[in-house]
């Protein structure tokens, strides 16, 4: 199992869509995938029609809480085979709450995850792939998933607020190899990209610093947006826009690299 935190402290940069859209295309390739929501919005949940109800006990927020549960336990199945999700909402927010009150709960919550995937590691019906949906902060969920993580793809938008946020971005990911030292930058990923001279620009340096990033680049789709209001996956919803297709060369790109690759989609 391949445990992959999608991640950017800032917002809007294409986290949601970008788990979202890779789960649905690993599956598509005959590989098992769990998508884990660790962002109190939900965004993640709804894409695959998950809205927890209030009194749900199948969340992130309870496996969280739940001293290193059997992470199987917290699983629903969506409407895309092979694909998994464990749901978050706004409740979520509360291992926050409880994180500044009650410090011990707090270490143990973000030790949870990396415990409960640690248990399930060579059983050979686990699954092969598993995405998490980080929030734009370094939450208790945040935390929890960076713990878990091998590996981290970070979108990012070519603007200038984005590419000067990311040496923050940097620092706290080093940081948390402290604790885990298997984590590293699987790939920065340049979403809704619409080839202005400032974007090619902005690429380029970026291609030529010291961090890793992946030769697919998203180009920007409005059916990306509009995908939002059908609460829909976007290959389900609009699977031959310019975007989409971007994720599908992603995936082949991601899966080539773990020596799963059959050459360009
Ligand atoms: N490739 C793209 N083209 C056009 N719009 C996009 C693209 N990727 C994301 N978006 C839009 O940008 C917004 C933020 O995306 P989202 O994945 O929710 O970001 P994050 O999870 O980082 O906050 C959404 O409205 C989404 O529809
Ligand atoms: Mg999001």
């Amino acid at each position: 199992m391949r445990t992959i935190a999608i991640l950017n402290f800032k917002g809007g940069v294409g986290k949601t869509v970008t788990t979202a859209t890779l789960a649905c295309l690993l599956a598509k390739r005959k590989k098992r995938v769990l998508a884990i929501d660790a962002d109190s919005q939900g965004n993640l949940s709804q894409y695959f029609g998950v809205e927890p109800t209030e009194d749900d006990t199948c969340t992130t927020m309870e496996l969280l809480t739940s001293g290193a549960g059997y992470y199987p336990d917290f699983v629903t199945p969506t409407c895309i085979d092979d694909v998994d999700v464990i749901p978050a909402d706004i409740r979520l927010l509360a291992a926050d709450v409880d994180a500044t009150v009650r410090g011990e709960a707090h270490r143990d919550a973000i030790e949870s995850l990396r415990l409960a995937l640690e248990e399930d590691a060579g059983d050979p019906d686990s699954y092969d792939y598993l995405l998490i949906d980080c929030p734009p902060a370094l939450s208790t969920a945040c935390a929890a998933a960076l713990i878990a993580a091998d590996e981290v793809i970070i979108p990012i938008r070519l603007d200038a607020f984005s590419t000067g946020g990311m040496s923050n971005l940097v620092f706290q990911i080093n940081n948390m190899r402290r604790i885990n030292p298997r984590l590293r930058v699987r790939g920065v990923l340049v979403t809704q990209y619409t080839k202005t001279e400032e974007e090619r620009q902005a690429l380029e340096v970026l291609q030529n610093s010291p961090l890793p990033v992946f030769q697919t680049v998203i180009r920007f789709s409005k059916r990306v947006c509009a995908g939002t209001f059908a609460k829909m996956p976007l290959v389900e919803f609009s699977p031959w826009c310019a975007a989409a297709q971007d994720y599908r060369d992603l995936a082949e790109e991601i899966l080539r690299e773990d020596g799963e690759g059959r050459g360009k989609a």
